[in-house]
């Protein structure tokens, strides 16, 4: 078990020295990274528009059906090829309009709520942390655990997202490691977390860390979401929930 993660490890060591860069070190969050932990969070999130809106068609075949009914009601009432022409770009205009308002909308209320405030939220507590990932002394990543009594003992892995100039290094690796570390050093029995990214990384990231899909949620309410028809129209998103069992887990450390 341990071999295992020292051969991860030693895996990410090589990464982060072929591309000329030291050592990677994750630490507790402190005040003075405030700034960058909050511009790496904001810009991985918003990545997430593009790829909700035109990526994530491909995974709701009924809201295509949908579409394709509305189109042909358009030519139907105007008999106009043209408008025919440009629907499915007025489509994928919706579609981005309504899911930047959505992803603003939720990001909203993480500003005002840990992300805004983040070592009153996350440093004051023993079942909560946020750590940094630090290359040649900069930041270049987060994640952050939060600890549940309900259900059961779980911590929710949060906030995962690195720099988009420091990607494939092996820094979320090292990040989810963190959590893992926190969870089994605090007596959870399990990690959780959830995620509405279309893109593979996350979900290749999280299931190299050992976690399993344990649900999928199609047509998943974001917070952030408002209940327009406009907005339903547009912007559908699938949620995956995913959890790791910390006890059984070949790359826990503890
Ligand atoms: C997802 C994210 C955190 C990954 O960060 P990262 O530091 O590049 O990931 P790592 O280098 O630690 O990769 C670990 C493993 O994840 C998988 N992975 C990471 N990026 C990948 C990509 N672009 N495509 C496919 N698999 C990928 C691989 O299995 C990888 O192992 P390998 O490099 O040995 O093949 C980063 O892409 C990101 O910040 N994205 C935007 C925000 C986001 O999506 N956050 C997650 C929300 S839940």
């Amino acid at each position: 078990m341990e071999q295992q993660v020292s051969k991860i490890k030693k895996n990410i060591c090589r990464k982060v020295h072929q591309n000329g860069l030291q050592s990677l070190v994750v630490r507790e969050f402190r005040p003075v990274d405030k700034e960058e932990v909050q511009r790496i969070y904001c810009e991985g999130f918003m990545e997430m528009i593009p790829d909700t809106a035109f990526r994530g068609l491909r995974h709701h075949p009924e809201r295509l059906l949908l579409y394709a009914a509305m189109t042909v009601l358009c030519f139907v009432i105007t008999m106009c090829w043209w408008v025919i022409a440009l629907l499915p770009a007025i489509v994928l205009g919706c579609r981005y309009f309504y899911s930047r308002r959505v992803f603003h909308g939720y990001l909203e209320q993480v500003m005002s709520k840990d992300m805004g405030d983040i070592e009153r939220f996350y440093s004051k507590s023993p079942d909560s942390c946020l750590w940094v990932a630090v290359l040649e002394g900069k930041v270049v990543g987060l994640v952050a655990a939060v600890g549940q009594q309900r259900p059961r003992r779980a911590v929710e892995l949060q906030r995962m997202s690195v720099d988009r100039r420091y990607r494939r290094y092996g820094v979320a690796f090292e990040l989810g490691l963190k959590v893992q570390d926190f969870a089994a050093a605090h007596g959870y029995s399990t990690v959780v977390l959830g995620t509405i990214a279309y893109t593979p990384a996350p979900h290749r990231l999280y299931q190299s860390l050992g976690y399993c899909c344990v649900g999928v949620t199609n047509g998943y309410a974001t917070p952030g979401a408002g209940m327009s028809l406009m907005e339903r129209l547009f912007y559908k998103v699938r949620h995956h929930s995913y959890s790791l069992d910390v006890q059984n887990n070949k790359l826990s450390q503890h």
